[in-house]
């Protein structure tokens, strides 16, 4: 039998996690989640969430992973045959592809930004909304962007774990943090730079209400990429020396810091251009970013192009290696349980995807009035059916399998190393397993869907 791949060095596994983890959920999300739902008070219950369910559904995940060493179906399929559980590994490739059919065409945003702040488009736009809806509205543009970062994330993972996973995620990390180092150091000198700290840290316990918890818990799970398969399959790919627990803990820290700089970086920014109105969501680096760097172009004009071009890569980095580890769920369940090459069942993801993603991306102009189901739009039904239905239910199902359905040892084998790395928290890790996390994601779950 072939040797099945796996990661080379234990900063390797931490670099690939943390680059999954990574993404655009961290540097446009979790800042407008921050400054829109009471600042400090909102950070509060993040950290909470991560801590309490973010890392024990990130181990969860480890453990049949790394028990495994299989592709996420298989792997659910080795540790309950035939049993109902076997759709979770199913469930676990789908959501991976269905996530990597829409983020890629935000991934294609990011390089498209990314040319024009090379360029210097990206400091002269006059109304930079108009240019945003331009840009995504227009039938070819975004879908040769969105083809090009498929084609980059295709290159890597079609060379394979060590030489393409854990070679480019080595190379990738270590240069978006610097870059973040060096953006939030700009950041603060900027002249006004404090307003805009105060904005994101001023805590506003009045704001913290029960829709403010739950949207907390469902930024950590997304920004951690938890329930979606790919953690799952980078830990089929742990040696077995691999620390879980640690692991999760660093992969976390990773996350957080990151999610917390990015507000360093876009809100004394932003608010150091008065004229400038924080907007939500995408608009907020696609639409506001540019305004902020317009203006810091006008006074500096190297130190406004150096800002928005780091700023893009940045983004364009970060999105890229959460595609890959998007990826590689599809790709491995392909190659193993068809037995296919490795390039083959790369082109398959790779295209496929290719192929939604044009609709995800027309879903902006030529196909705005498509609507799919529930009155949605391709991309809005590929968002909201991934992030907002598979992924709770994917939590849930998860916690309820590693809590109740697997050997107590076996677990305990698997985090403690067979006992050679201790872990006192078992008995809570078990805990939340079995109760506090399906309850409070069935929560989310509910509320998501306006039940609740
Ligand atoms: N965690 C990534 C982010 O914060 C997104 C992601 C989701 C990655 C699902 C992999 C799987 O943007």
């Amino acid at each position: 039998m072939e040797k099945r791949a796996n990661f080379g060095s234990k900063l390797g596994i931490i670099l690939a996690s943390a680059g999954s983890a990574v993404g655009l959920g961290n540097v446009w999300r979790f800042p407008t989640e921050v400054g829109e739902n009471g600042g400090a008070a909102f950070i509060l219950i993040y950290i909470l969430c991560v801590i309490l369910l973010g890392v024990p559904l990130m181990v969860s995940e480890f453990v049949i992973g790394r028990h495994t060493h299989k592709n996420t179906a298989d792997a659910y399929q080795q540790l309950a045959p035939h049993t109902p559980w076997v759709f979770q590994g199913y469930l676990g490739v789908f959501t991976s592809w269905f996530i990597l059919c829409y983020y890629s065409v935000v991934a294609g945003w990011t390089l498209k930004y990314l040319f024009s702040a090379i360029v210097g488009k990206v400091g002269t736009i006059e109304d930079s909304a108009a240019y945003f809806t331009a840009f995504t509205s227009s039938p070819w543009l975004p879908i040769v962007c969105m083809v090009a970062v498929m084609l980059m994330c295709h290159w890597v993972i079609a060379r394979g774990v060590q030489a393409g996973i854990e070679k480019y995620s080595k190379l990738m990390m270590p240069l978006l943090l610097l870059i973040i180092a060096v953006l939030v150091v700009c950041s603060f000198s900027m002249p006004g730079s404090e307003e805009g700290l105060r904005f994101l840290f001023k805590p506003d316990f009045s704001k913290l209400d029960s829709s403010v918890v739950l949207s907390a818990m469902g930024q950590a799970f997304f920004s951690l990429s938890i329930a979606m398969g790919c953690l799952c399959t980078y830990a089929s790919y742990f040696r077995d020396d691999a620390k879980l627990v640690k692991t999760a803990g660093s992969v976390a820290v990773i996350d957080t810091t990151v999610a917390i700089m990015s507000g360093f970086i876009i809100f004394p920014a932003v608010f150091s251009v008065a004229e400038v109105a924080p907007d939500a969501g995408p608009g907020l680096v696609f639409i506001t970013l540019p305004n902020v760097f317009q203006i810091a172009f006008g006074h500096v004009p190297f130190i406004g192009w150096l800002f928005a071009v780091m700023f893009y890569l940045l983004l364009l980095l970060a999105a890229l290696t959460s595609m890959m580890s998007i990826h590689e769920p599809t790709t491995a369940f392909l190659l193993e349980h068809f037995h296919l090459h490795r390039r083959t069942a790369t082109w398959m993801v790779t295209l496929s995807c290719i192929f939604i993603g044009v609709l995800c991306s027309l879903s902006f102009g030529p196909l705005a009035d498509v609507k799919f189901l529930f009155g949605m739009t391709f991309f809005d039904f590929f968002d909201f059916v991934s992030a907002k239905i598979f992924l709770p239910v994917g939590g849930i199902i998860i916690s309820l399998f590693v809590g109740w359905k697997l050997d107590r040892q076996l677990v305990y084998d698997e985090v403690t190393n067979h006992g050679t790395v201790g872990f006192r928290a078992f008995p809570v890790y078990r805990f939340i397993l079995r109760w506090l996390a399906p309850i409070a994601i069935s929560l989310i779950f509910l509320n998501e869907l306006g039940i609740l």
